[in-house]
């Protein structure tokens, strides 16, 4: 009963709805990973259900991403079946002013990346929360590694001046291991001056399959905020 209360989850709706509003009968659907997205998720398919939306496909981000496409009765395709993407939904964990983002909360960014950065109109979904002055301020950078590569990248951004930490599992010993079978570096650096460079120079580490940072990416950010105790929208463009 309390959640139905919590301000978080209410902003966290409220956008996943607005962006599932935008979503037109026959497109391709880029389906994002997080809390947030799972809204988006799950209003798509209440949409199908009721008819008031039809013959749409979604491309999943993740594991999680066609679980719930599933559970919410949105049919599937893969990035070899489908010529464009109209539209995707995904959330993230930083938003900074230029609409660059930090992703990867869930360890999903690297096929994120691919899905979002094909879409047509790439929406971003947030809680006002995660709008921040500066990317790394809050987050720090997720970065997917081939296993065997984990020392030598790690080594390698200590150079760069970043302090990585392997993400270890919940419920679960050991390290994180990503839907592709990788692990992940969350990279704390004491300020992001240049995100476009930082992302490029990482991936370039031998072994460094993509990091969170997205620039340039983002067309439009949802955001959700409580005004006067109610859930609202607004848009930066
Ligand atoms: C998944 O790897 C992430 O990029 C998520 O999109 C991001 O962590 C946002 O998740 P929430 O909507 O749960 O905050």
């Amino acid at each position: 009963m309390t959640s139905e209360l919590d301000p978080v989850k209410l902003m966290k709706q409220e956008v996943g709805r607005a962006a599932a509003s935008r979503v037109q009968s026959g497109s391709v659907v880029g389906l994002g990973t997080g809390s947030t997205t799972a809204f988006a998720i799950q209003f798509l398919g209440e949409r199908l259900q009721s008819g008031e939306l039809r013959d749409i496909r979604g491309v999943p981000t993740s594991f999680q991403a066609s679980v719930l496409a599933k559970q919410y009765g949105i049919p599937l395709t893969t990035l070899d079946d489908v010529d464009s993407i109209a539209i995707a939904i995904d959330g993230a964990d930083e938003v900074d002013p230029n609409k660059n983002l930090i992703k990867g909360g869930g360890a999903a960014h690297t096929r994120e990346k691919l899905v979002d950065s094909l879409a047509d109109l790439f929406i971003v979904v947030v809680d006002s929360s995660k709008l921040v002055d500066r990317l790394g301020s809050t987050f720090p950078l997720p970065v997917e590694v081939l296993p065997i590569a984990v020392t030598p990248v790690t080594r390698a951004i200590q150079k760069l001046g970043g302090r990585p930490e392997l993400r270890m599992g919940v419920k679960k010993d050991g390290p994180v291991i990503t839907d592709q079978g990788n692990m992940i570096l969350d990279v704390q650096f004491d300020a992001i001056d240049n995100p476009a460079e930082l992302e490029k120079t990482l991936n370039n580490i031998p072994g460094v399959l993509d990091n969170g940072l997205f620039v340039g990416v983002a067309d439009l950010i949802l955001v959700g905020e409580i005004k006067d105790g109610q859930p609202v929208v607004r848009e930066i463009q």
